[in-house]
């Protein structure tokens, strides 16, 4: 049986990545609302509490019965987490005095602790809350605290019962994978079993099991996700899988020609469906851009709907969602928030029954699964790239000229990042078309003519990003070949806007 460990989310914005450190310990984790641990799941070895926005004495936080894991299940409270388990026991929790944000640094730490193994005094960590633990219930004892927060961390005498004032899960903790190794491996006894290659031995058995003889159509689009679930589910059900990748006519140049030959480099069944012209069409002179997403959105599962019931007997839709779009997240309100399907609609529209093998991973893990099943770092690097394509960067109306005159740019702009080897430093890059004309002088004419923005933006997540730090021989570089060598353009600008406020995309 996999063991995993539950994650309890109280609200903090740390919670995902609690659960990749605990993945980084080869170990499987899941995380669920406050209130809904699976009590009668076999396969929980232990169960670590988040961090919130709330203060525990607000009438508004998030309270659940962490009392009825005592003595059944270790347990380690983060920050909110660790207040909670303090606060219900009798213990005190105030907005503290003196309030101790950001690095602070362990005076002492009880290195016999099972908690605390490895874990030296003066060891940095980082502290994000206003409020602290003031007095604890009777039976516990501190067992490491900082200058300003005597009761850094805390046992519940004898019973595998801990929690942390400070973040263990974030970077600026110098201690915080010793800490939560120590948890995890030493305390709940993971086995440290869950890799790359044994979630796809189990996976692929598991849709074997599943799916037996079934058809599955799968909508590609040549990014990381939906590519690693193909390939999975390749392996697992062979020619049972018909892939679906539909040229909506916005995508980079030569992008459907050189996706489709990878694909079959890769064994995969795939159905290449140029629609452009019906696309082109019905976006003739639409210049809003919410209008420009929902024209290609609808467009997009209108032409997958009517090429997948083309395959006889389908009962199945894959999709490459992963981890981040399952998680459901807590907003303030106390209102869980379930976040996007891949394709919106789409599962609706089609009453097939839904396939997600890539549900359970993030990622980073996304990737390192694709590259165990040998996809090549080409697919699984590509930079991500807006559903609705280059008509999110072509500002105004679309026309299949504009695009040819983007894609001209944007193949530069890219091709110059693998050459300067620049591509994989970025998180994303492109070419945006703009709305305006400008003078400018070629040989002895004047020209009046387009001008180009670039972007490119280093991120972790897209939630955030900076404008990347070209270096401005690549840019003087790629301007000038662009202006020299594509018709129509004599202006180009690099966008120095980070998100926020700016996005990534114009539109
Ligand atoms: P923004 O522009 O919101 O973009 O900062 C964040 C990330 O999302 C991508 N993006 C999209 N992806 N359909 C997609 O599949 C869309 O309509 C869309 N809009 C933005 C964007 O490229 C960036 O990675």
């Amino acid at each position: 049986m996999q063991q995993k460990i539950i994650i309890l989310d109280f609200g903090s914005q740390t919670t995902q990545l609690i659960g990749r450190r605990v993945r980084e310990l080869n170990t499987y984790c899941e995380i669920v609302p406050y209130n809904k641990f699976p009590h009668d799941d076999p396969s929980v070895i232990g169960v670590i509490l988040s961090g919130s926005p709330f203060s525990v004495y607000d009438d508004k936080a998030f309270k659940t019965n962490i009392n009825a894991l005592r003595g059944k299940l270790p347990v380690l409270g983060i920050c909110y987490g660790a207040q909670l388990m303090a606060w219900e026991n009798g213990g005190n929790v105030e907005s503290a005095p003196s309030r101790e944000y950001g690095r602070a640094r362990l005076e002492q730490v009880d290195g016999s602790n099972p908690l605390l193994t490895g874990i030296e005094k003066d060891s940095q960590v980082w502290m994000s809350h206003g409020d602290t633990i003031t007095a604890l219930p009777e039976n516990f004892g501190i067992i490491a605290s900082t200058a300003e927060v005597p009761v850094a961390a805390y046992q519940a005498r004898g019973e595998k019962l801990w929690g942390v004032q400070f973040h263990p899960e974030v970077y600026h903790s110098e201690c915080g994978m010793q800490l939560l190794r120590n948890f995890v491996v030493g305390i709940c006894g993971s086995r440290c079993d869950w890799s790359a290659e044994s979630f796809i031995e189990s996976t692929v058995s598991e849709l074997r099991r599943t799916l037996g003889d079934d058809k599955v159509v799968l909508g590609l689009s040549g990014g990381v996700d939906s590519t690693v679930a193909a390939v999975l589910l390749n392996k697992a059900i062979g020619k049972n899988l018909t892939c679906i990748f539909v040229d909506h006519g916005m995508l980079r140049k030569n992008e459907f020609t050189d996706v489709m030959k990878a694909y079959e480099c890769l064994g995969l069944n795939v159905i290449g469906v140029d629609a452009s012209a019906e696309f082109f069409e019905a976006l003739a002179g639409v210049t809003d851009p919410e209008r420009k997403r929902k024209i290609i959105g609808k467009g997009f599962i209108d032409v997958f709907d009517r090429e997948a019931h083309k395959v006889t007997d389908v009962k199945w839709l894959a999709q490459g969602t992963i981890y981040p779009d399952c998680i459901e997240s807590l907003s303030i309100t106390g209102t869980v928030i379930k976040s996007h399907h891949n394709v919106g609609g789409l599962p609706e529209k089609m009453n097939l029954k839904l396939c997600e093998p890539l549900r359970l991973l993030f990622k980073d893990e996304v990737r390192a699964v694709g590259r165990a099943l040998g996809i090549p770092d080409r697919l699984i690097k590509r930079h991500p790239f807006p559903g609705p394509g280059l008509a999110v960067r072509i500002l105004g109306d679309i026309t299949p000229e504009k695009v040819a005159v983007l894609q001209e740019a944007d193949n530069i702009f890219i091709e110059g990042l693998r050459e300067w080897d620049l591509y994989d430093k970025v998180w994303q890059a492109g070419a945006i078309l703009l709305p305006v004309q400008s003078v400018g002088v070629m040989g002895d004419e004047r020209t009046y003519e387009r001008a180009v923005a670039l972007r490119a933006v280093t991120s972790t997540d897209a939630m955030t990003a900076d404008w990347a730090h070209l270096p401005y021989e690549f840019l003087a570089k790629v301007s000038n070949e662009i202006i020299n060598k594509v018709r129509g353009v004599n202006r180009v600008c690099y966008d120095i806007s980070s998100k926020p406020p700016a996005t990534i995309e114009w539109e």
